[in-house]
């Protein structure tokens, strides 16, 4: 015990809470329990709704704008509701022309297709870090007691399967790119005949706000996505000399630059999946109006 160094072993177990931090370290635990918490309430009220995942009309007269919400995309089948004078329908985006007669009917498309996204985000290295403090609290925090005095890690079931993040990653690429043609298929605006009040076939190129959100949020989840420790791995993870093959070194350093900042990437892809979901809602529900312009 030279220059009063007390080994880690014979110090005194912190009490759960417990730290000598004197900063605000429950914030960002906090801060996740709100954020991410309000997140899978939100998403979970969508996948049971089963509806308004379409913009419909948008509020304006004599043009439809074509806006798939990302929690539904790629939209697997449209739902028949009675409220298709604010969306038209069929939507034009569905792969079926019509729901699987062996599915039960809560079953929505959204909840086929976000275990990909949703799974992507769960097992993501960042955000068991991030739920692990804040949900359970095991640590808390760096330096903060924890409610248990051993430690488990992920090396058994159900946490290990949090390994299964690397398979999740191919299908976040994969998404990039739906989500991307989703943005292309947004500058197109359906004009409506007058006299029905529905789209008819012609259509225009134009840019809206829900264009502009759709394409900032394609973005933001790439530099998420882009930034993945897995990624990283996969690129230049396996050799011991990555500054032997240039290529691999250069996506390499790429991945690694995002990577500095996946926890900003994180949070703002959130939010943007999150609102460009709310906006299209809003537009189906014909609460908001979209504004754009046409050429
Ligand atoms: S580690 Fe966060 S997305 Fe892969």
């Amino acid at each position: 015990m030279a220059d009063g160094v007390v080994p880690l072993k014979l110090r005194p177990r912190r009490g759960f809470l417990q730290t000598m931090r004197t900063d605000a370290w429950w914030i960002g635990p906090l801060l996740t329990v709100l954020g991410f918490g309000a997140f899978l309430v939100w998403a979970n009220v969508r996948v049971f709704e089963n509806d308004h995942y379409y913009s419909g009309h948008g509020g304006t007269a004599n043009l439809a704008t074509n806006y798939l919400t990302p929690f539904y995309s790629p939209l697997l089948f449209d739902v028949a509701k009675s409220d298709a004078v604010q969306r038209p329908f069929p939507s034009g985006h569905a792969i079926l022309s019509e729901k699987p007669p062996f599915l039960p009917g809560f079953v929505s498309a959204a909840a086929l297709i976000l275990i990909f996204p949703a799974g992507f985000r769960f097992t993501c290295y960042y955000y068991r870090g991030a739920y692990y403090k804040a949900f359970w609290g095991d640590p808390a925090n760096c330096s903060v007691g924890e409610p248990r005095s051993g430690y488990l890690g992920e090396r058994t079931l159900p946490l290990v399967l949090q390994n299964i993040h690397r398979y999740f990653l191919y299908a976040a690429l994969i998404f990039i790119l739906i989500l991307s043609w989703d943005v292309l298929t947004a500058f197109k605006f359906y004009e409506v005949d007058q006299a029905t009040g529905l789209r008819t076939g012609n259509w225009r190129i134009g840019v809206g706000v829900g264009t502009v959100l759709m394409a900032v949020n394609v973005v933001l989840i790439a530099l998420y996505t882009l930034g993945c420790h897995s990624l990283r791995h996969l690129i230049g993870g396996k050799r011991d000399c990555i500054s032997a093959k240039p290529l691999s070194a250069k996506m390499y350093s790429c991945v690694t630059c995002l990577n500095n900042r996946h926890m900003l990437w994180a949070w703002c892809s959130l939010f943007s999946v999150g609102f460009t979901d709310v906006y299209v809602w809003m537009l189906a529900r014909g609460v908001w109006t979209d504004f754009h312009v046409t050429f």
